[in-house]
């Protein structure tokens, strides 16, 4: 970061907690490689605040916000604008100040689709692809994966009910299947053997659990994964993949890329490829 002035531009994450975010890491390095006079923040911002914190966006003129866990949903009533991407997910990571009017955007969407393109070579197109989860995590890589025109999206959910409403809301193209399943059926072992590509958007690998529900000895050899959770010795999940041979992406990869696209939306400047992948792994390497 260099030298704060009257000028300096203010951005920043709300979150609870925020303590641990390496957004602002990747983001004052990215303005700092542009020669951006502007700083990035960590807020932590209580559920009960998020209306007047987003009110402090107006008055202060904050020029730009991250928007994490737990407030993705419930950021969206106090904006003037929804982009029409973050409406149908029906979440907001990112919002831009635009001389007063705040606009959302979801950029998890965005992200997921770069980093499963740069990282693991992965175009949608006419591809199968099967997700564990139903969150809002789960709705943003849904919708991207149906925008890129994928064959079949699968959506397996512990709750299938909770699956089942999240497929009811996304747009199908008429040559496109959506559908729901339960772990551990016959529809679901079929759906695994199957896939191109296997998603986790649960948060069931945080705290180095396995996934049980993934029974790696059921996909293809060529199935790609992508666990949208993160671990600084790698995931169960990874680890897993990686071990069999498998090619496989973690929640690093989609941090990096989410931050890309907000970083995008907020400067119109496109960082090179892979810019905060490779910053957050040299950061991250100098503090161990
Ligand atoms: P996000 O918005 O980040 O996706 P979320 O809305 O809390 O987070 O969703 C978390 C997902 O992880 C859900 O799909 C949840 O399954 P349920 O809908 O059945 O609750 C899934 N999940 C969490 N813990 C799980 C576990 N122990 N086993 C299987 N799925 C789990």
């Amino acid at each position: 970061m260099s030298l704060l002035t009257g000028k300096t531009a203010v951005y920043g994450i709300f979150g609870a907690p925020v303590a641990h975010s390496l957004s602002p890491v990747m983001q004052n390095a990215a303005f700092k490689y542009c020669g951006i006079d502007a700083v990035y923040v960590p807020f932590h911002v209580h559920s009960d605040d998020i209306s007047m914190a987003v009110a402090s966006v107006r008055a202060l003129d904050i020029k730009g916000i991250n928007v994490t866990v737990p407030h993705k949903e419930a950021v969206i009533p106090f904006l003037d604008d929804i982009d029409p991407v973050a409406a149908v997910i029906g979440a907001v990571n990112t919002v831009v100040n635009r001389k007063g009017r705040l606009v959302g955007y979801n950029t998890d969407s965005s992200g997921f689709l770069r980093a499963a393109g740069d990282e693991l070579g992965f175009n949608p197109l006419d591809q199968q692809i099967l997700l564990l989860g139903a969150g809002g995590a789960c709705r943003a890589a849904v919708y991207a994966l149906l925008s890129a025109g994928a064959a079949k999206v699968t959506v397996a959910n512990r709750s299938l009910a909770r699956a089942r409403t999240l497929v009811a809301a996304m747009p199908v193209q008429p040559h496109q299947r959506l559908l729901s399943v339960a772990y551990g059926t016959s529809e679901y072992f079929q759906e695994l053997e199957n896939a191109h590509l296997i998603v986790n958007t649960t948060s069931v690998g945080l705290y180095g659990e396995k996934l049980d529900f993934l029974p790696l000895e059921n996909i293809k050899s060529s199935a790609l994964i992508f666990d949208m959770v993160y671990s600084e010795t790698g995931t169960a999940l990874t680890n897993d993949a990686t071990s069999r041979g498998l090619s496989c992406v973690d929640g690093l990869d989609l941090l990096a890329a989410q931050g890309e696209d907000a970083f995008f939306i907020w400067t119109k400047k496109r960082l090179p490829t892979g810019f905060m992948r490779s910053f957050l792994t040299d950061y991250q390497s100098t503090c161990k």
